[in-house]
């Protein structure tokens, strides 16, 4: 009779696994943002030499890294159900005398710590997105029990995080994402960034220019950096001297063969002048813009503590267009901010048709425990913010398709990423951002082409290569 507990025989057969040569398995899923993104790619490359190849079969792995978010309740509570999920596999995994580990990281892990471990115990692991570079310590000290690791560490996790290999940027393909800075001091009230993510950090210059070089001597052609709010970067450069964002892109511009450049997330009010210079100036600065503005009333926008007004905003967007007028702009709203009224909802569809969008991504508030917002009494009901949501996204779907439809007969570069959806098509996206599926030979993969728009579908275009390729 086997008297072992389901525990017991994880543990041995962990043991097992340590003294056989296989390597391991190793599943991330990410939720949120692009920095959970890249900050999934950092983790599984400071876990490569540590004898992990990653996988995409949950079954197989013998170590899952739920890479979570905590931006609005849904999103966090996700992850309790997906860990329900997880415990599943590593029970039939124990079954079958595999050990399997648990970890999970970001913003989450940072906001909740050991509630994690209270609320699902099959979790070996618990850490905090600035400490990705003690994985391989910390998953060694799970192994004699459960770890929560949620410091901010003295010193910073960009410096010890190993650098892929060159097999390893190739196959994660043309467009690649790095991470210039981290944190907000900006305290919105409904956000809780500042609070999971720590201060504004930059990192150094010539850091960021290593890495790009790493990853466009791999193939990357595209760059985006990232920061939660990434045009307040001020990294300091080889002199000791603070480099803007605006600096860091020329840098980044003479790196031969990294053709595009974007950067993404940015406050209105880090929207520095030599940036929107940049924008004219540096052909490799994409002409796209995320610039959330989140609502279109002066009264919310104060309750948010965005420390902006509509006007300021509109005015910006004046001053950007008149350097790029062909410049694509996307915005984050949110419905329902506590205290919204009819009125005040118009206002933001109001600000939507005056400035004409791209793109948009809205979202209904949601009270986020430790935030300004979540102690306000007048939140807006369920039923009104969905009603609103709708509205919002009626309006922004008919923008969205008057910028496709004005792109049809247009002839631009557009940078092939994959194959496309049909054989024989490749997919790559436009300086704009814009998804285009094209027919043509997949060498063209990693290469910019002109391309002719010849129509559009709800979420992509169609074209034709404008030049003769071989
Ligand atoms: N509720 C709803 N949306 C939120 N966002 C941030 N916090 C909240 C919240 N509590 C949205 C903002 C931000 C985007 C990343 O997420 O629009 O720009
Ligand atoms: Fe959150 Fe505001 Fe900071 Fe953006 S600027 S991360 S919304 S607090």
């Amino acid at each position: 009779m086997n008297t072992m507990t389901t525990d017991q025989t994880a543990a041995a057969a962990a043991d097992r696994s340590e003294t056989e040569t296989r390597r391991r398995k190793l599943f991330v899923k990410s939720y949120g943002c692009q920095m959970n993104v890249y900050d999934a790619t950092r983790m599984a490359d400071v876990l490569a030499p540590e004898g992990y190849d990653e996988t995409s079969e949950i079954a197989e792995a013998d170590l899952v890294i739920l890479n979570t978010c905590h931006i609005r309740e849904r999103a966090s509570e996700k992850v309790f159900s997906e860990l329900g999920k997880v415990r599943e596999i590593k029970m039939e995994r124990a079954a079958a005398g595999l050990a399997t580990t648990i970890a999970v990281a970001g913003c989450v892990a940072q906001a909740e710590g050991k509630e994690i471990l209270r609320r699902q115990k099959a979790v070996d692991l618990v850490i905090g997105p600035q400490s990705y570079h003690r994985l391989p310590e910390m998953l060694r000290l799970a192994k004699s029990g459960p770890v929560v690791e949620t410091d901010f560490p003295v010193e910073d996790k960009f410096d010890h995080l190993a650098s892929p290999a060159r097999e390893k940027v190739a196959s994660r393909g043309v467009t690649a994402f790095l991470t210039i800075q981290e944190g907000c001091d900006k305290f919105c009230t409904f956000c809780v960034v500042p609070y999971t993510r720590g201060a504004e950090m930059s990192r150094p210059v010539v850091k960021i220019v290593e890495e790009a070089t790493h990853l466009v001597q791999a193939g990357v052609r595209e760059i985006t950096l990232l920061g939660q709010n990434v045009n307040a970067f001020h990294g300091l450069d080889e002199a000791g001297a603070i480099c803007s964002l605006a600096g860091l892109v020329a840098r980044l511009s003479h790196i031969p063969g990294l053709l595009r450049i974007r950067y993404m997330t940015s406050h209105p009010n880090d929207m520095a002048d030599d940036l929107i210079l940049a924008h004219r100036t540096l052909p490799a600065l994409m002409p796209f813009l995320h610039l959330p503005v989140q609502s279109g009333s002066d009264r919310v926008l104060q309750a948010m503590n965005r420390k902006h007004c509509t006007r300021d905003y509109v005015e910006l967007v004046a001053r950007i267009r008149a350097q790029r007028p062909d410049i694509a702009l996307s915005s984050d709203f949110i419905v329902g901010f506590p205290g919204e009224t009819e009125a005040e909802f118009q206002d933001t569809l109001d600000l939507i048709t005056q400035v004409g969008f791209a793109s948009t991504y809205f979202f209904k508030y949601s009270m986020r425990p430790g935030t300004p917002g979540a102690e306000m009494d007048d939140q807006v009901p369920e039923d009104i913010k969905s009603e609103r949501l709708a509205r919002l996204q009626k309006l922004t779907d008919v923008q969205r398709h008057a910028s496709h439809a004005a792109a049809v007969g247009q002839v631009m570069p557009v940078l092939f990423e994959k194959k496309g959806r049909h054989p024989g098509q490749i997919a790559g996206k436009t300086p704009y951002l814009q998804a285009v599926q094209v027919d043509g030979p997949a060498h063209l993969i990693g290469s910019e082409a002109m391309v002719e728009i010849t129509g559009t579908s709800t979420n992509s275009l169609f074209g034709r290569l404008a030049e003769r390729v071989s």
